[in-house]
């Protein structure tokens, strides 16, 4: 920041590359440069200097979406009305075809009117719930370990994360009883998502109605952030499927990791229409609404069934098989029953660091996984590999081990 401060008003030479020359807004303080952001960059250099890096990082779904989806944007391009500003809310189409896949999918009814939002993936809804129901010194619950941007958009609105423990030897879920003892006064939100990521943890309709009661008797808004249900799951679930929950809960959910469709950024919130109403609030002030060729597309992906998600969970299960052989080569123990688009595998004791482990890997064998720090201290001793790497490149680098 010094030298941010000093370059202001300096009038000869132009500010050096790196300094922007005006001041930066506090809250940049709060955060840093997402983990993928950086870390692909490094990988990215390395693979321009020749390394046969591979990425088992990030979790994008490597295969293409349904033929049918293709063909949908594609057509969609030369309609009339294909350039033009979309609604906010997006397509009734689209929102008629969300509510049929939580119907379908969850045995949930919304309407799909005024309890479905359209987002430009799950990611986005984040910031837009935050925005949508924190004030600064508001305090918000965050699993620890959990997706890192619960906490970086929780900083970012001036609010303040409060982590709450989840640990293998309770199935990585809360314990609600821990929870109790907080001083809860100041909380407004809690994040949970289960599926779990990083860890794989499936959850329970139990664990939801806990969760919910929770909520309720606390006044908090219970999020579940809900992408991984499909994948290597065979009982999905969502958190509107308890009795009561849609006055406490709201659900996020997406298209990225279902459908292959990561890039094309679709997502929704889902919940009673005055928390919507509030989103709507905040998204209509930030964006308009998604690509008329996308919201097509989308469309024709929430029609898939469920032989869709059975064909791709062969896939991802062969994958699965090959990575639990890496991961034991690596000295990792891991939980065969976890679900969702990674392996989340233990380290052997004598390691101290899962960050100087996955250093060591990426340079002396060009593999790179994610050391499970990144989503929050209690992922030390833990890493995490994602399944998004086809069968030849798992066997490689079983290989190089
Ligand atoms: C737990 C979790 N939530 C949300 C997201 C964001 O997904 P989307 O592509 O829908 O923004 C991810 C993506 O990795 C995730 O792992």
């Amino acid at each position: 920041m010094e030298n941010l401060k000093n370059s202001i008003g300096s009038s000869s030479a132009p500010a050096p590359l790196g300094r922007v020359g005006v001041g930066l807004a506090k809250r940049i303080d709060t955060v840093e440069e997402y983990y993928f952001s950086s870390k692909l960059r490094e990988v990215r250099q390395l693979l321009a200097e020749g390394k046969p890096i591979i990425n088992m990082g990030i979790g994008s779904p490597d295969r293409a979406p349904s033929k049918n989806v293709i063909e949908a944007i594609q057509k969609a391009v030369t309609d009339e009305n294909a350039h033009q500003y979309q609604s906010y809310q997006g397509l009734p189409e689209l929102r008629n075809g969300i509510a049929d896949f939580y119907k379908n999918n969850y045995q949930v009814e919304l309407n799909f009117n005024s309890e479905i939002l359209p987002l430009m993936g799950s990611k986005e809804g984040i910031m837009h719930i935050s925005l949508a129901f924190l004030n600064e010194g508001d305090e918000v619950l965050i699993p620890n370990p959990g997706y890192p941007t619960y906490t970086s958009v929780t900083k970012l609105v001036g609010a303040t994360p409060v982590f709450y423990d989840l640990i293998e030897s309770n199935n990585w879920e809360p314990d609600f009883e821990k929870l109790e003892q907080l001083d809860l006064s100041k909380v407004k939100i809690m994040w949970v998502g289960y599926p779990h990521m990083p860890t794989g943890a499936t959850g329970s309709l139990k664990l939801f109605e806990k969760t919910v009661a929770f909520a309720n008797k606390h006044k908090i808004l219970v999020i579940n952030d809900n992408p991984y249900s499909f994948v290597l799951n065979e009982n999905p679930i969502s958190i509107l499927q308890v009795a009561g929950a849609k006055e406490v809960a709201l659900e996020l959910n997406s298209l990225s990791k279902t459908y292959n469709m990561a890039g094309w950024r679709v997502g929704m919130v889902s919940g009673k229409s005055e928390f919507i109403d509030a989103i709507l609030k905040v998204k209509s002030n930030m964006d308009s609404g998604m690509f008329y060729g996308i919201q097509k597309g989308a469309i024709e992906a929430l029609k898939l069934d469920k032989s869709w998600f059975d064909s791709q969970n062969l896939i991802y299960e062969k994958r699965r098989n090959l990575t639990f052989q890496l991961a034991k080569k690596l000295g990792c123990t891991y939980d065969e029953n976890s679900v969702g688009l990674f392996v989340w595998a233990k380290l052997s004791s004598e390691i101290k660091s899962a960050e100087n482990f996955v250093d060591k890997i990426l340079y002396e064998k060009d593999i790179f996984i994610t050391p499970g720090t990144i989503f929050g201290s209690n992922g030390e001793g833990y890493i995490r590999f994602s399944l998004c790497v086809n069968e030849e490149k798992i066997q490689e680098a079983i290989l190089r081990l």
